[in-house]
């Protein structure tokens, strides 16, 4: 059985249109390839929150040696990590807000990138853990073009998945989505009704 972990990153949820993006993109790979799927809503899940003094120093302490609190303010991470890091393949779904992510989706990366978990030190420096994996990332925006130097969205998502050994990523880009919303919408669904699985 492969698995699918969807990750959603809009605050909006009837009004979204990364989410309309991502049900589509879901259901092809449901249905063509036999995913089964998770899914996670950063702004809505409450695993997902803000580090603090006991969660990230307990990144740094061997669990043996963790205080009660710091166990408590670790578990997410834990939960999170093994989850993302279980998975055969993403779909991100990813609004530009101010040129970059947004900050809910920037709290669950911050979770889930975990030494020994996702990536590693090695000699060479860090090396990612989660190899042979496919992620799929669905990037809107209002205004702004992807790709400009403005962009912090597609350089940040490429260089965060490769640092945690993801190579494999598919861009679906619904940029400068208010020039004629309707239209750019129904292309994009296009594009990814089209896109050849493997
Ligand atoms: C707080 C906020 C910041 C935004 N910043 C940008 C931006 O920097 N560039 C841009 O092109 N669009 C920006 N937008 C527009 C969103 O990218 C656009 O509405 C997108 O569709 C949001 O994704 P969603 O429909 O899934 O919620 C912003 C929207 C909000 C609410």
């Amino acid at each position: 059985m492969k698995t699918l972990l969807r990750i959603d990153s809009s605050p909006r949820k009837k009004s979204s249109l990364s989410r309309q993006l991502a049900d589509v993109l879901q259901e092809k790979l449901e249905t063509e390839v036999g995913y089964t799927s998770t899914h996670r809503d950063v702004y809505y899940d409450e695993l997902i929150k803000l580090g603090n003094e006991d969660s990230i120093s307990a990144y740094f302490t061997p669990e043996e040696q963790q205080s009660t609190a710091q166990k408590e303010a670790v578990k997410a991470s834990n939960i999170l990590s093994a989850e993302f890091a279980s998975a055969d393949a993403f779909i991100f779904a990813v609004p530009m807000y101010n040129f970059s992510i947004t900050a809910g989706l920037k709290a669950y990366i911050d979770l889930i990138a975990r030494s020994g978990i996702s990536f590693t030190y090695s000699e060479n420096g860090p090396e990612g853990l989660l190899k042979g994996k496919k992620a799929y990332v669905i990037i809107t925006t209002g205004g702004t073009k992807l790709g400009t130097d403005v962009d912090y969205v597609s350089g940040y998502m490429t260089t965060f998945l490769n640092f945690v050994g993801i190579t494999d990523i598919e861009f679906i880009n619904s940029d400068q989505i208010m020039t004629d919303a309707k239209k750019i919408l129904n292309q994009v669904k296009t594009e990814i009704n089209e896109l050849i699985l493997k």
